[in-house]
């Protein structure tokens, strides 16, 4: 376990900054003052069950719940027991019931430009369509279904259309290698991946269907590939095994309008994500039904303070938790009309976002840290040249936000006018934990400031006792939280129950509580690395590169990095007598694209003739970060072979 991050530690301890919501803004939030936060808040958590219950009331279920929360085998808890109920439908169906069927609910941007408006009753339309070639292909309720798509209409409709028939999805970003799909295919016994021959990128055709065959190519599993076609105007190579590949263009045209949503248990699962841990192999996160539906409909009500008449739009991919729970599940429940944009923020130019918000009238923009940092670095000129009037609302997510890019983000693109949401959560706990409410909490630059209704977040030591700063924990159960680790619930329990007994959730952050009661988050106290938002787990990369025949051993670390948040140093031990040389390097680089994706390349690999380790072994990260951050380092008296430690360094200064 490694300690809180000393440069995050530094770089919010002196912020004392502090902004009130802006009153035109409170007076027509939902929550409009810290009395009323106050005042919701200790109701959740003195009742949790009836809050939650009044929360999920506002839904459509086809069977109420008997129990709200189950804790009888804990820590697998269950919520809304009994119940039974449909994502989609509450999605979709239940706001052209109530009239909204009108209204535009994705308008869609293609990265060339093209463009797509979908209404409520369209979107219902065609998710009920693509669930009906899913039937139709032989899909039942409870298989599961990859999908690997970029940022299309149809990765959206493919996701809805599984929850509509009760099919688990397991979204893979379409920037995951082929190994990563195999890894994750297998782990999930899909039968079907969902793909497109291609999508856009920074001008070019990113062709996907070629990266999944080679991914499900020893998936015995796999029988049937669903491709969208993408490239219509640009036509992509893209070869179709016979009786095993469909175009969604084809089937989507022979099969019926109508098909009516499942209704599904409370705990039945309804998708899952992999995400990276600690060891080399990413875990499959499980997420259920009601419970996931519950939470990630009233997060995204309060937290987006979502109006009848907002313009949200949410830069993430559906490809992670983010796009699930705010473009997906969360968003639609609530009905709002929102922006889906397939491409990337710099092209053609810079100014590609603030041309979408101003086009669109955008009132909410969710974004992530590292976007905010590479558009200070390009300039303001490219924000200058748009109207961002009509922004009301600003929110974070993914990695801590530094307080420099925090008051760029207030200043510049909100005009000081817009509260920021700098909202900390998790993959496994499916929706919003600490979060300002926009309305009522004064903000902190870098701060994540205090929890969510029914989240009782506490600070503790390694042994468990209270303290102002050290490891973030959850006291009680919430309806949006992980059931399980697909296949493996003793890891499940390992992972995120052991540490304190049992007693509270283990989320893997380090944190601090300032003198008003706010939380700042101060990174991974784990081996976990956020590279641009991206969770990524070091020993993946160290997996990886001890497959190459020269490698002996290799340690990476994450360390700051200006733009990513956090980048990526590899230590490399090779075997001896073999090159340490660029050629190496290259190979290893490739390995890493080929094993993970390109996102998680290193900024360095180092090679070194041995790790600092103690005497059981272990290799010591400490020092590591310590030699590649520049610092004096840390105590070495635990260290099998000190001088090792000095090598590196010497090494380490040289090569900068
Ligand atoms: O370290 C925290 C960081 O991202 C981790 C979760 O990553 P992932 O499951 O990929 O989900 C990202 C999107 C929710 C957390 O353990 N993190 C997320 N949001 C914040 C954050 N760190 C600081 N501030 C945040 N707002």
């Amino acid at each position: 376990m490694s300690t809180i991050s000393p440069s995050l530690m530094e770089s919010v301890s002196h912020e004392n900054r502090k902004f009130a919501p802006p009153a035109v803004f409170s007076s027509a939030a939902r929550v409009n003052g810290m009395e009323a936060y106050r005042a919701l808040y200790e109701r959740s958590i003195a009742d949790p069950e009836a809050f939650w219950a009044e929360a999920a009331s506002e839904l459509h279920w086809f069977q109420p719940w008997e129990c709200v929360l189950d804790s009888s085998e804990a820590p697998f808890f269950k919520w809304f027991r009994g119940s039974r109920t449909n994502l989609s439908y509450n999605c979709l169906d239940r706001h052209i019931e109530e009239g909204r069927g009108d209204k535009v609910a994705i308008h869609w941007e293609g990265e060339p430009g093209d463009t797509l408006d979908l209404s409520y009753s369209d979107l219902h339309r065609e998710v009920c369509r693509c669930a009906n070639v899913l039937k139709k292909l032989g899909v039942k309720k409870g298989d599961r279904i990859a999908i690997y798509l970029p940022m299309i209409p149809e990765l959206a409709i493919s996701v809805l259309a599984c929850a509509r028939i009760g099919a688990v999805h397991s979204v893979i970003f379409a920037g995951f290698s082929a190994d990563s799909i195999r890894d994750r295919v297998l782990d999930s016994e899909a039968r079907m991946v969902i793909t497109g021959d291609g999508g856009y990128r920074r001008g070019k055709m990113l062709e996907l269907k070629k990266i999944v065959d080679e991914g499900v190519a020893s998936c015995d599993c796999i029988s049937d590939v669903l491709v969208v076609r993408r490239g219509e105007s640009h036509p992509v190579d893209c070869p179709m095994q016979e009786g095993r590949d469909h175009w969604y263009h084809e089937l989507i045209g022979q099969v019926d309008d109508i098909c009516p949503a499942e209704e599904m248990d409370a705990e039945d699962l309804l998708f899952l994500l992999y995400t990276s841990g600690t060891t080399g192999k990413p875990k499959g996160i499980m997420h259920t039904t009601a419970g996931y539906q519950v939470f990630s409909y009233l997060t995204s009500k309060y937290v987006f303070d979502l109006q009848p008449d907002d313009v949200y739009w949410c830069t993430a991919d559906v490809g992670w938790i983010t796009g699930h729970t705010y473009i997906v599940y969360g968003i639609l429940q609530n009905g709002v009309t929102q922006v889906m944009y397939e491409g990337a923020p710099n092209h053609p130019d810079e100014g590609r976002f603030w041309d979408i918000i101003e086009k669109h009238k955008v009132t909410i923009f969710y974004t992530a840290p590292t976007a905010i940092r590479a558009f200070m670095k390009w300039g303001d000129q490219w924000v200058e040249k748009h109207d961002l009037s009509t922004l009301r609302l600003l929110g974070t997510v993914g990695e801590p936000i530094n307080p420099e890019a925090w008051m760029w983000y207030h200043k510049k693109i909100g005009s000081e006018k817009c509260p920021i949401v700098d909202t900390w959560w998790q993959t496994e706990t499916g929706g919003h934990m600490l979060t300002p409410m926009p309305g009522a909490t004064p903000t902190k630059p870098g701060c994540a400031t205090l929890p969510f209704f029914g989240i009782e977040p506490v600070i503790l030591t390694e042994e468990g006792d209270e303290v102002d700063a050290g490891i973030l924990a959850i006291k009680k159960p919430w309806p949006g939280m992980l059931r399980g680790i697909y296949g493996d619930p003793q890891r499940f329990k390992d992972t995120y129950w052991c540490k304190w007994g049992g007693k509270y959730y283990f989320p893997g952050d380090g944190a601090r509580r300032d003198e008003d009661g706010y939380i700042w988050i101060l990174g991974r106290v784990d081996d976990v690395v956020n590279v641009s938002g991206h969770r990524i787990g070091t020993a993946e990369l160290e997996s990886v590169f001890v497959e190459h025949k020269d490698v002996a051993e290799s340690a990476v670390i994450g360390i700051p990095h200006e733009i990513k948040g956090q980048g990526l140093v590899a230590f490399v031990t090779v075997i001896d007598g073999c090159a340490q040389d660029e050629h190496l390097r290259k190979e290893l680089v490739a390995m890493i694209d080929k094993g993970i994706g390109k996102f998680a390349r290193p900024e360095r690999i180092v090679f070194s003739s041995d790790l600092p380790k103690t005497r059981s072994g272990k290799i010591m990260r400490r020092l590591l970060r310590d030699i590649a951050e520049g610092r004096e380092l840390g105590n070495t008296t635990t260290l099998a072979d000190p001088s090792v430690v000095e090598h590196l360094q010497s090494q380490f200064q040289d090569e900068t």
